[in-house]
């Protein structure tokens, strides 16, 4: 018998099996379905009247936490665009994709990793079923199947591990970039640009400025790696970077030890005024890769 008329049998088969003991998708399943989404919908609302019906306006009013504020209060503190000490991190469950995130680097090979792979995995699941026709479904039969997918979870669980175990690796990719920012910049000769170049990396202002590709490029903030030619001189750019308010930057927070803010409203990294001639040295020799 060739493979086409037993594929032919097993599906008159299967329709067989269907007639005699089955039940039809319409209207069974269909309604088994239903039921269960709308009690999932009412378990939702009914979780959401709790949280809204014991809680208040003023967050301070949850206490005691037993007897109010349920689930939660309503409002948290209002979001901090402008934080720099805050390093983003997502659920425990995104940890894998977290770190595949760190593997691929921009702008190389971050859209071969983010779209490339995942679009290839999709389209192998979807043809999958055609290729492989066999109705044997015993493990021991199917070993590319079961290695594939003893691969993918150990895979998996090592990238969430290392993912979980990532640790301010913002700041400390940042300042692996130093070096190279030096030759690329044509400062590796002078000690205070570089050490201006570390300062730059760990005190966060990658989390808004972009320098030769690496940072943020968030809430407006230019690049910063010409910023040598700009004529700030590094007198200017000390002050600037002391308190940017004077010159009508609100976004950025003020960096410098002596700005006098209470260090709980300290959103920026306080220093000190070697470490702000440093950064003002750093920028001033920052002319653009050469
Ligand atoms: C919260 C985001 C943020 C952080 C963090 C930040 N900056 Fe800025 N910075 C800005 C924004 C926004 C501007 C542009 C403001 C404008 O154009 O008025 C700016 C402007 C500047 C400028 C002037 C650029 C120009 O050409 O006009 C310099 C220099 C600068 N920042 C240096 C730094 C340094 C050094 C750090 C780290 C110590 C830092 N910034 C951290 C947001 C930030």
């Amino acid at each position: 018998m060739s493979a086409l008329d037993e594929r032919r049998a097993s599906f008159q088969r299967y329709k067989q099996d269907v007639k005699e003991r089955g039940k039809p998708f319409y209207p069974y399943a269909m309604f088994h379905d239903t039921v269960m989404s709308l009690v999932v919908v009412c378990v939702i609302v009914g979780l959401a009247c709790v949280w809204y019906l014991t809680s208040h306006e003023d967050p301070n009013r949850c206490q005691p936490k037993w007897s109010s504020c349920m689930l939660g209060p309503r409002y948290a503190e209002p979001a901090d665009p402008g934080t720099t000490n805050f390093v983003p991190r997502p659920d425990w469950y995104f940890y894998f994709l977290f770190y595949l995130l760190r593997i691929f680097k921009w702008p190389d090979s971050v859209i071969l990793g983010t779209v490339g792979i995942p679009t290839i995995l999709l389209i192998i699941a979807l043809v999958l079923p055609f290729i492989d026709t066999r109705r044997d479904r015993r493990l021991s039969r199917r070993p590319v199947a079961v290695i594939a997918a003893i691969l993918v979870v150990i895979s998996m669980g090592e990238l969430t591990y290392k993912g979980a175990v990532a640790k301010e690796a913002l700041a400390s990719e940042v300042v692996a970039a130093v070096p190279s920012w030096a030759q690329r910049e044509g400062f590796a000769n002078n000690p205070k640009a570089v050490s201006g170049a570390t300062v730059f990396a760990e005190a966060g202002c990658t989390a808004c400025h972009t320098y030769l590709g690496t940072g943020g490029g968030n809430l407006g903030a230019p690049d910063l790696s010409a910023e040598g030619t700009k004529g700030k001189g590094v007198q200017g750019l000390t002050s600037y970077i002391s308190d940017p308010s004077k010159f009508g930057n609100n976004v950025m927070p003020k960096f410098a030890a002596f700005a006098n803010i209470p260090a709980k409203d300290a959103k920026g990294k306080n220093l000190g005024i070697s470490e702000l001639q440093a950064l003002a040295i750093f920028l001033d020799a920052s002319k653009g890769p050469k």
